[in-house]
């Protein structure tokens, strides 16, 4: 091929890569798959390692990073990179909006632009006739530093604008953030490599943006969304704060796809709140909401105090993170004997509510993370998953504080506890001896999705067991009205029906009892794979490993746990007597005689379906053949999506996977 068509051909397949870039992370609305944009990536790759003089670091492949510098040079900031004010309430938003107003001697409702708050760095663009020339840090807001390198390899953000006429000079702020699924995803691989662990996507995403070695910044899945301009040269400055971000999205960066023009601050309650709800389904951290005066002369008229425009203001949602003191630590015993360490707090609000107790997960991660009783720690609580201990602050450290010790003795039996070799988990040796084992047994066994016995809450199972009423599941079903109607807080009416829970519990399906029996990594889906294959309870108690590995998801140390559990007399003893109270399944159909028009296919639910849990919905499909999946791929055949969905569904949309309503669903399991 004749250079000048190699150069032609490169110069294509970049503005192609570029145009699918745009697509998908400005526009949300990806042209082509994930498989098609690697194999133009790779065309042009390979084209420009064969012709290294038409090497261009504006060339999509530059993303890869590889630039390493000794330190980061000094960026004097043109305009000053400033901070917000913040109101935590609806009283401070009116005191914000009244100041403004007396301010600008303005009586009519002032108008805002408003988007969420991102919880990442801020960053400043440079673009001089449409080419990404220097990004920085804001620093001291004077000056920060030269992180061109690192902010090429971010994929959102565009190495060159598009659109006809291009400004001279363009400077964009915004932030730069790690979404959630890309900080689960490398704290795993730092655990996995025995590596520190980032206490949250805001720290991690600045440890990988602030890398000398460019390469590395690459491999962390970095994104970005303006909000600002803070210079333009060539073209005509939109005349309020949403246009500029239109014309920002215009240009080929992405803006938030939240962004709203807001007629009043009444109208700020309302977006403030809609936010709030939508947050813990977001797939990024948002740490509240920014509102900007929408008309530009006005926020010139504002003007600024010190270090933040008088014009704008984030209202914080509560902290998710907060520093308290870390009283002592306790370990608590699981259901298979596991010990989990855990954090007892001086008592502190977090996200909302009091704290007093976290977790600390494992003794692995409080040595990962140095953890010592006496520290003051961060507790974070972020949506409703349980509150966790994420570090320590290290300025407050005493040389007297010490870590803490596995103790050698379970804490509720006093039986030893042993470390097996491979595992990371330390268990009380007892088995079902030991109280507290005992106790989650039940409670798993009681469980919703187990045997789904309504009114046995934790605390009347910790009743039962401190009492000696029962001792095992088995006992569940010889319980009497006199028995329980005597227990603390249970009037008679409670106790009768709790008693009708029982006996309705007893007609079940065979995999949610051999979920409920809590056989060691014995979850839903296996014990639907369990019954599915043996349909018979004696033919899996009968099977070897090697029969048992026959199941699709069931692997050897599966295979031998289950062995090991019907081996136990006990264990066989307890399930006899379950049989012997009435508990029964409908019978499973052999294979051939099974209606299964959706073998072959798979799905994922998420979001609240209103008729259906997601459980539910899933045994529905499975029953009809179908592979229900947590997480969606290019091989999943739909994704079932009900109320507040979350991040699944944008994945499907960017991997143009199907996405089915309940009624769709409804007629497909019919
Ligand atoms: S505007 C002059 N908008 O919050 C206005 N800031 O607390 C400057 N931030 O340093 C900022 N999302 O890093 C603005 N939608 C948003 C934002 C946002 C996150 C960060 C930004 C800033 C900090 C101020």
């Amino acid at each position: 091929m004749p250079k000048s068509e190699i150069r032609q051909q490169i110069e294509r397949l970049r503005e192609e890569i570029n145009q699918h870039n745009m697509q998908y992370y400005v526009l949300d609305d990806p042209l082509v798959t994930d498989q098609y944009y690697d194999q133009q990536m790779r065309e042009l790759q390979a084209l420009e390692a064969a012709h290294p003089e038409f090497a261009s670091p504006l060339s999509p492949t530059s993303r890869v990073g590889g630039e390493v510098s000794k330190q980061f040079a000094t960026v004097t900031h043109e305009a000053a990179m400033l901070s917000l004010e913040n109101a935590f309430d609806e009283a401070e938003m009116l005191a914000f909006n009244k100041k403004l107003s007396d301010l600008l001697g303005i009586d009519s409702p002032l108008q805002f632009s408003a988007e969420p708050k991102l919880d990442g760095l801020a960053v400043s663009l440079l673009y001089r006739n449409g080419e990404l020339v220097r990004a920085a840090t804001r620093g001291d807001g004077q000056s920060g530093e030269n992180i061109t390198p690192n902010v090429r390899t971010i994929k959102a953000v565009a190495l060159k604008l598009i659109g006809k006429q291009l400004p001279e000079l363009l400077e964009v702020r915004g932030e730069v953030y790690l979404p959630l699924a890309g900080f689960n995803a490398l704290n795993e691989s730092q655990r996995q490599n025995n590596a520190k662990l980032f206490a949250n996507p805001r720290n991690a995403a600045a440890g990988s943006l602030r890398q000398l070695d460019s390469t590395i910044t690459a491999s962390r899945p970095l994104s970005f969304c303006s909000y600002g301009i803070a210079q333009l040269e060539g073209i005509e400055m939109p005349d309020t704060q949403y246009a500029q971000m239109q014309l920002v999205k215009a240009l080929g960066l992405p803006i938030s796809p939240y962004i709203q023009q807001l007629e009043s601050i009444q109208a700020c309650f309302e977006y403030y709140r809609q936010i709030a709800a939508a947050r813990d389904s977001l797939p990024f951290e948002i740490d509240g909401v920014v509102y900007k005066l929408n008309v530009l002369k006005l926020q010139k008229k504002a003007g600024f105090v010190s270090r933040a425009p008088r014009w704008a203001i984030a209202w914080k949602f509560p902290a998710q993170e907060v520093m308290t003191r870390l009283l002592d630590v306790e370990f608590q015993v699981g259901r298979t004997g596991a010990l989990t360490p855990v954090a007892r707090l001086e008592a502190v609000e977090v996200g909302g509510v009091i704290v007093s107790n976290a977790t600390l997960h494992n003794m692995d991660e409080i040595r990962r993370k140095d953890i010592r009783i006496g520290d003051t720690v961060i507790v974070r609580r972020a949506g409703d998953v349980i509150p966790e201990v994420v570090a320590a602050v290290l300025k407050d450290r005493q040389p007297e504080f010490e870590l803490p010790q596995m103790p050698a003795l379970c804490p509720v039996c006093q039986s030893p506890v042993v470390q097996q070799e491979g595992q990371a988990a330390y268990r009380c040796s007892a088995g079902l001896i030991c109280a507290a084992q005992r106790k989650e047994a039940i409670k798993h066994f009681s469980a919703r999705k187990a045997m789904d016995i309504d009114g046995l809450g934790d605390k009347l199972v910790e009743q039962l067991v401190d009492l000696g009423l029962i001792d095992s599941v088995a006992g569940l079903y010889a319980l009497s009205l006199e028995q329980l109607s005597g227990l603390e807080r249970m009037a008679s009416k409670s106790a009768q029906n709790l008693l009708d829970a029982l006996e309705h519990s007893k007609q079940t399906t065979l995999q949610r009892f051999i979920y409920a029996l809590g056989i060691r990594e014995v979850g839903e889906a296996t014990a639907l794979s369990l019954a599915n294959h043996f349909r018979e309870l004696a033919a899996i108690q009968q099977a070897d490993q090697e029969t048992l590995m026959q199941v699709g998801d069931v692997g050897p140390v599966v295979a031998a746990n289950i062995v090991a559990f019907f081996a136990q007399e006990e264990n066989q003893k307890i399930i006899q007597s379950l049989l012997d109270a009435g508990i029964s399944w409908p019978p499973i159909a052999a294979p051939d005689a099974l209606d299964l028009a959706l073998k072959g296919f798979t799905y994922v639910i998420t979001g609240t379906l209103e008729n259906y849990s997601r459980q539910q919905a899933a045994e529905l499909l499975a029953s009809k053949g179908a592979k229900v999946s947590s997480s969606v791929s290019a091989k999943t055949t739909a994704v079932i999506a009900g109320d507040k969905p979350g991040s699944k569904v944008d994945k499907a949309l960017k991997l143009g996977v199907t996405i089915l309503d309940e009624r769709t669903f409804e007629e497909l399991v019919k």
